[in-house]
């Protein structure tokens, strides 16, 4: 996992009213939209699944939020950080360190939000429904989701074994190259935005924005209906 100088290269400057200061890091729209609706809404559980070294995490726990990181790797260094020097409270970001297909939802109780940023896309096609479908099913009326997945146009999702496959048999690997560039080594899903709208929907979801960043991934902020 990459290191961070925490306190620095992680944590939002406030403005002199308190206001977290989003211009402070460099954070992209999806992490804006999510942060502003917290702050604005007082969002109390908020889920981050592939927080990865818990960056929004961190930053929804600064907006005001409970969190609960769900990863397969162990960011605990970093939450210990902010905890330390006060930025959020002990116990505010919830470490659940496991696989994607094992989380126990009743150990995680109700949450409000959920988040994920290029990390779902790992998942097996049938692993990704069902864990989408369970995600939403868990939030309330009105609940929102933030989510990216990688895209079919990304640069390595140009190269995948699978990608003119089916959505649901494209689950391949990147070239040598692409692998090696990216550090991806294992196999992911790449979506075309229209079939990541068309899921979110299926599942109860309005589309509130969805747009394909510069890099080619695909980002969608979702309300529950
Ligand atoms: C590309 S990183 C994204 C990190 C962060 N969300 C970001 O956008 O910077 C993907 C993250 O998903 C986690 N991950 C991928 N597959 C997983 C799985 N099956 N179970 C648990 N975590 C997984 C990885 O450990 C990693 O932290």
């Amino acid at each position: 996992m990459k290191q961070y100088n925490v306190l620095k290269d992680i944590v939002l400057k406030r403005h002199e009213d308190q206001s977290l200061d989003l211009l402070s890091q460099p954070i992209d729209d999806l992490d804006t939209a999510c942060l502003t609706h917290i702050e604005e809404n007082g969002i109390k559980h908020a889920l981050d699944l592939g927080g990865g070294a818990g960056k929004h995490s961190i930053r929804m726990a600064q907006a005001g939020a409970r969190v609960t990181l769900i990863d397969r790797q162990d960011p605990s260094h970093n939450i210990q950080t902010v905890e330390e020097a006060g930025i959020c409270s002990k116990g505010q970001i919830n470490l659940v360190q496991t696989e994607f297909t094992d989380i126990d939802f009743d150990a995680i109780g109700t949450y409000d939000l959920v988040y994920s940023q290029r990390a779902l896309n790992y998942l097996p096609y049938k692993d990704f429904m069902s864990l989408t479908e369970k995600l939403i099913d868990g939030l309330p009326p009105l609940g929102h989701f933030y989510l990216s997945v990688s895209g079919f146009d990304n640069e390595f999702g140009k190269t995948l074994d699978k990608r003119d496959m089916p959505l649901p048999e494209r689950y391949g690997l990147p070239s040598e190259e692409m692998q090696k560039k990216h550090k991806i080594y294992t196999p992911t899903l790449v979506f075309k935005q229209e079939e990541i709208e068309g899921i979110m929907k299926d599942f109860g979801m309005e589309i509130l924005s969805s747009s394909v960043s510069t890099f080619g991934n695909v980002k969608i902020i979702a309300v529950k209906v």
